[in-house]
């Protein structure tokens, strides 16, 4: 199937956007699993997944076996959960691990910090050790991981930069926000099946261009007019609105970040920070989204919302708490319709990848432009 790249790095007044295969191809989207998100910085879970020293969180990301762990230190670290014996998966399900992590086969435990602690009857039997068997070679595999906005971000292929080197302009961007975070257990978090290849979820929420015809009471408060687009070559891209308001209930408002510059008490912004990750940042809470591709049509959308003080999660603000919550997954279950339409209008064969607004659609092209880069390279 076409996979010709040429005309999506064109000047956006030019361009077309990536062509159906890189929805509907299986080839295609095994060659993107590896070249997008194995590649790169990928969100796969959140802080507080793993929130007491011990706990253990096994999840894949398409397949790849990981293992999330924090640990004694408190540190959260990831191992591809992968027993160095066998090949056994080690942690089937969440627990918290107290001591070290055993494997269900054979019995080769690991500590925390993925180096291995005892291999029993390894010498035959009552011989726990052997010779030729050098236990500091066999630890677990580390993956690279790094931990921003409350989402653990990890690189399987270890090939990227360092996640503060490749992601340093929106950093240093979104500074101030770069502060502890909280969230709790009621109205935080929500999740949206999307049958939708994840990509067409990143590109709708960079983009502010379909405000008034998908979000109509969100066009209220905070009009078309009020966006500005956001771009960062090879980095991520979004939109910003210079109108946010923050909801009350009978005259209560969240608690604020502390030192906010001036221009983020009426601002907003949303970005898509590639490949996976979307985010919305505001003055009282911001909210992180993990797009998990399940298959090249099917996406879970797995939500957090955090707020900017520990004030904001008490009992007196759980009325407003469960309006913000309820705000933000009316808006974003609003998309649903749309990122799902797009993904059966990837079967006309006639298609070809679409063209922009150049005024509107330079998120979207942006991102585009990082997927061909990244595929083509
Ligand atoms: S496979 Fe893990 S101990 Fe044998
Ligand atoms: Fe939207």
């Amino acid at each position: 199937m076409c996979s010709d790249l040429s005309k999506v790095n064109l000047p956006i007044s030019k361009a077309n956007g990536l062509p159906n295969s890189h929805y509907i191809d299986e080839q295609v989207f095994q060659k993107e699993k590896e070249c997008l998100l194995y590649d790169n910085w990928s969100g796969v879970a959140f802080e507080h997944d793993v929130v007491n020293p011990g706990d253990a969180l096994p999840l894949n990301l398409l397949g790849f076996p990981l293992l999330i762990v924090r640990d004694y230190t408190n540190q959260i670290c990831v191992y591809q959960n992968v027993c160095r014996h066998r090949g056994m998966i080690l942690v089937e399900e969440k627990k918290n691990i107290r001591g070290t992590i055993r494997c269900p086969y054979h019995s080769w435990s690991y500590n925390l910090d993925g180096s291995l602690r005892a291999t029993p009857h390894i010498g035959g039997p009552g011989y726990n050790h052997h010779k030729d068997l050098n236990k500091k070679s066999l630890r677990l595999k580390k993956i690279r991981s790094y931990v921003y906005l409350g989402v653990i971000f990890v690189n399987i292929s270890d090939s990227a930069e360092p996640f503060e080197k490749t992601n340093c302009s929106l950093m240093s961007r979104w500074s101030e926000f770069n502060k502890p975070l909280f969230s709790c257990k009621n109205y935080s978090s929500f999740q949206l099946e999307l049958k939708c290849n994840w990509k067409l979820a990143v590109e709708n929420f960079c983009e502010s261009y379909h405000l008034p015809w998908v979000h109509p009471e969100l066009n209220v408060v905070s009009k078309l007019e009020d966006h500005y687009n956001i771009e960062s070559k090879d980095q991520f891209s979004g939109q910003g609105s210079y109108h946010y308001t923050q909801i009350s209930d009978n005259g209560r408002v969240f608690v604020d970040f502390e030192n906010l510059s001036e221009s983020w008490k009426t601002g907003a912004e949303y970005i898509a920070l590639y490949p996976n990750v979307l985010l919305g940042v505001h003055r009282d809470h911001i909210f992180s989204v993990i797009l998990q591709p399940i298959s090249k049509d099917f996406t879970l959308e797995r939500v957090n919302i955090f707020y900017a003080s520990s004030r904001s999660i008490n009992k007196d603000y759980s009325k407003l708490r469960e309006d913000n919550f309820l705000f933000w997954k009316s808006v974003l279950s609003e998309d649903i319709f749309v990122v799902e339409g797009m993904q059966k209008g990837r079967y006309g064969k006639f298609f070809d990848g679409g063209r922009f607004s150049p005024a509107m659609d330079g998120p979207t092209h942006n991102f585009h432009g990082w997927v061909a880069n990244q595929y083509s390279a």
